[in-house]
């Protein structure tokens, strides 16, 4: 049964103290069986609404009916409990709010002992080590490191390299040309590089003579793919030009810097080719550094392993950047350029190009 005030026929003391006791009792109750928010507003308004809530009533029907000589007490218990009533309302609603809180607390528990989310923090890309391995060979003999633009003009890319316009050369280097450029010269027109090799151009209109530099970057070709060839790879360009540089400095170089890179075991050799842009020219081939120069499947039983390609700059070349210091009467110089996939992959071991940009975490991760 909820409570209900009664009326008070007996004001003495002891019949006071009973009602007010059942009255506290009551309220106590009630507290104790509030469980959420509503419950609660509910049990405030019972309790405590001006109109008509359980403290107006005693107001009314204990207080306001009392009689003359009884007014007095009645006040001052009716004060008391009012006070009281407010303090077990107040309560309710913190004892029911620490338990929401408690609850939330507990559903948001976080185990702090558990392993944390791991975050690969990635590596770097096979290719990219090489090339940078190369270039550090080179830039610890004084080489500085030079970039240039993947979208060159055929100025740069064939023209001042010595490919003539329709040299058949050109067709060796097919590429992507960008279109709508009918209007403009030949040699302005844009195209994909095919090499790193206009950077030795770049290089040579920003510095005279001496130079010494080394080129990272990646070039195109308009080749299919397969297990030895990408439309996209990368190479490593050097050009050194100063006075009486000659064919031993560059037999030199290369020989250090393949010992540097594969070995101090691993022999050179030169042998004749042909760039527009060398003379002479030669293609470099070092001892297999599987077999040792025995002969294996890997240098096809030769003993020898095709690497890059290099010569002495040719003085037509010299000739586009004659006004910067570039006299061919007065200095020399050395090229020579490499396939960073090609390297890489011989040095690991890898027997298809295309594993390098397949972006496969089986295959990148072997080489963190
Ligand atoms: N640019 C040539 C190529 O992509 C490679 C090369 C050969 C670069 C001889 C040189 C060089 O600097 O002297 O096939």
């Amino acid at each position: 049964m909820p409570y209900t005030v009664p009326k008070l026929e007996d004001y003495s003391p002891a019949a006071l103290d009973k009602a007010v006791q059942e009255l506290l009792t009551a309220v106590r109750q009630e507290a104790d069986a509030v469980s959420n928010e509503a419950d609660w507003k509910a049990f405030r308004d019972r309790w405590m609404a001006r109109k008509n809530g359980i403290l107006t009533q005693v107001n009314d029907l204990w207080l306001k009916a009392a009689p003359g000589p009884a007014k007095r007490d009645v006040g001052s218990r009716v004060n008391a409990l009012k006070v009281e009533v407010e303090q077990i309302v107040d309560g309710a609603q913190q004892r029911m709010s620490g338990a929401a809180s408690r609850a939330r607390l507990g559903s948001e528990r976080v185990d702090i002992t558990l392993p944390g989310i791991h975050k690969p923090i990635g590596a770097e890309h096979p290719v990219i080590k090489t090339m940078n391995e190369i270039v550090s060979v080179f830039r610890n003999i004084g080489y500085s490191v030079a970039e240039g633009p993947e979208i060159e003009t055929d100025y740069f890319n064939f023209e001042a390299l010595n490919f003539p316009p329709n040299h058949p050369a050109r067709d060796t280097q097919d590429t992507l040309f960008v279109v709508g450029q009918e209007k403009k010269r030949q040699r302005d027109r844009l195209l994909l590089r095919t090499h790193t090799s206009p950077v030795q151009i770049h290089a040579m209109e920003q510095q005279p003579p001496p130079i010494r530099v080394v080129v990272p970057g990646k070039v195109h070709r308009a080749d299919t793919a397969d297990a030895t060839h990408s439309p996209i790879f990368h190479q490593v360009e050097g050009l050194a030009v100063d006075t009486n540089i000659t064919f031993c400095d560059l037999k030199g170089t290369l020989d250090h810097a393949m010992k540097a890179l594969f070995g101090s075991d691993v022999k050179t050799r030169f042998f004749p080719s042909f760039f527009p842009f060398t003379e002479p020219s030669a293609d470099v081939s070092v001892t297999c550094f599987k077999c040792g120069g025995k002969g294996c499947r890997l240098c096809k039983n030769s003993g020898w392993i095709e690497l890059l390609g290099c010569g002495m700059v040719d003085p037509a070349v010299f000739k586009f950047v004659e006004s910067n210091g570039y006299d061919p009467a007065k200095v020399s110089g050395f090229a020579f350029g490499m396939g960073v996939e090609r390297i890489t992959m011989l040095k690991y071991g890898i027997d298809d190009i295309q594993l390098f940009f397949q972006g496969d975490v089986r295959f990148l991760e072997q080489f963190v």
